[in-house]
């Protein structure tokens, strides 16, 4: 049910405006409230006045009308939801969004909401299939919109193929999920993942094994939980999921500044096989071999502790700070060690020696240290530790609260 919550409704300009109405209806059985706005576009699909006699409420237009501006400012308007959706989501809509732009009511609100936004796309299957769609597509994805559809089927110019409209129930049914009030509902976490490269040369680099794959685990669990992820990625193999804000960088460097950036969080785990050292200077052209034989000094500089920057950080600090350890001997005592010496709260240590193969692999055998004690995790997926470290900090929190 949704019973209490609010839903912006964003409709663009496109036929299948008007499954938006039915849409509008269903959405209110379930007991939402419906705050709809019409886009320019869409008003030449279905018309104010049955958006406005379905939803109950009256609908927002223009961005500069000042009768609207009085009764709710466009500010106001872009937070008054807990979710903004955009039904249907045109191409014209989503370039929009992921360009940033802001030249009329709609494009507006998504870009100053502080809620995340739900987008139904619909369009002609070669505007969905386009280049410059997918990009956008991929774009607001990692921006961590969500999506719904399109679906395969007839489209309403005679062809056939992915762009139709997800139909409203399938629509309701992801709104609910999106506004599944989880335990980390309203909690903002930030995820670091995967290796860093840090450059030798324009083609050389420093890097590591590490696939991503337990910090994009990590990530997921805590959206499902309902929590706000600023996932903050390395160069990794597995790809990001879904529903959370991607920031990808290459360098220890780079994301450290990416980290201070996405502050303040509630909890920080820091997931990243961060490169100990850099390359002090880095060559300017590719660094040739000589005929004598000569080997180049790479001389090293040692990267940021981002772990130990966040922990010791004082004010701002996150509540609930986590790094890993990963060791190859005297795994537990090493952690433990680690764990004082960064200042961390909590520390996950894992035995990464090539004979776990653990590193890259799909399962982790965890210790999770706290302050309070220790305990072994069985060797599982990298999912089921994800899920109860995930579980782990949503009680910590609301017990914190
Ligand atoms: O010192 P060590 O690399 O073993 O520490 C591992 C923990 O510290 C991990 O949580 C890792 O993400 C974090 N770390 C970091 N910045 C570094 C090195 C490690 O955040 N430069």
């Amino acid at each position: 049910m949704l019973s209490g919550r609010r839903v912006t409704l964003i409709i663009g300009g496109g036929i299948a405006a008007f499954k938006a109405l039915e849409l509008i209806r269903r959405l209110r059985e379930r007991g939402a409230a419906v705050i709809p706005v019409l886009t320019r576009a869409g008003a030449e699909f279905v018309t104010p006045l049955s958006v406005s006699a379905l939803a109950g409420e009256r609908v927002f237009q223009e961005l500069f009308d000042l009768n609207d501006e009085s009764e709710m400012g466009h500010i106001e308007l872009s937070r008054a939801a807990d979710l903004v959706v955009v039904a249907p989501a045109t191409a014209d809509l989503l370039a929009k969004m992921a360009q940033g732009l802001a030249n009329d009511l709609a494009s507006t609100l998504l870009l100053a909401t502080d809620k995340r936004a739900l987008v139904a796309p619909a369009m002609n299957l070669r505007m969905w299939q386009h280049p410059a769609t997918r990009r956008n597509v991929e774009t607001l994805r990692g921006d961590g919109v969500l999506f719904v559809g399109p679906v395969e089927g007839d489209m309403a110019c005679g062809e056939y193929g992915p762009g139709r409209m997800a139909e409203p129930p399938e629509i309701v049914a992801a709104v609910e999920a999106a506004l599944a009030a989880g335990p980390l509902a309203g909690r903002h976490v930030i995820v670091t993942s995967g290796p860093t490269h840090e450059p030798i040369d324009p083609v050389r680099y420093i890097a590591n094994r590490s696939s991503g794959a337990q910090g994009t685990a990590i990530a997921r669990a805590l959206a499902a939980l309902g929590a706000r992820v600023s996932f903050i990625t390395g160069p990794a193999a597995v790809a990001p999921p879904e529903g959370v804000a991607v920031t990808r960088v290459e360098t220890a460097a780079q994301m450290l500044e990416a980290v201070r950036a996405a502050l303040p969080a509630d909890a920080a785990i820091f997931a990243a096989a961060v490169a100990d050292w850099r390359v002090k200077q880095v060559a300017a052209g590719k660094i040739k071999k000589t005929r004598s034989g000569d080997l180049p000094e790479i001389a090293l500089a040692e990267n940021p502790d981002i772990l130990a920057s966040v922990a010791q950080m004082g004010t701002g600090r996150p509540a609930l700070v986590v790094g890993f350890a990963a060791e190859t001997d005297d795994v537990v005592e090493n952690a433990r060690a680690k764990r004082a010496r960064k200042g961390c709260d909590w520390i996950l240590a894992n035995d990464v020696s090539p004979q776990s193969g653990i590193m890259g692999g799909a399962e982790n055998a965890v210790t999770l240290i706290t302050g309070t004690g220790e305990e072994g995790w069985p060797r599982m997926s990298k999912e089921a530790v994800a899920e109860r470290l995930a579980a782990r900090i949503a009680r910590h929190l609301e017990e914190q609260a």
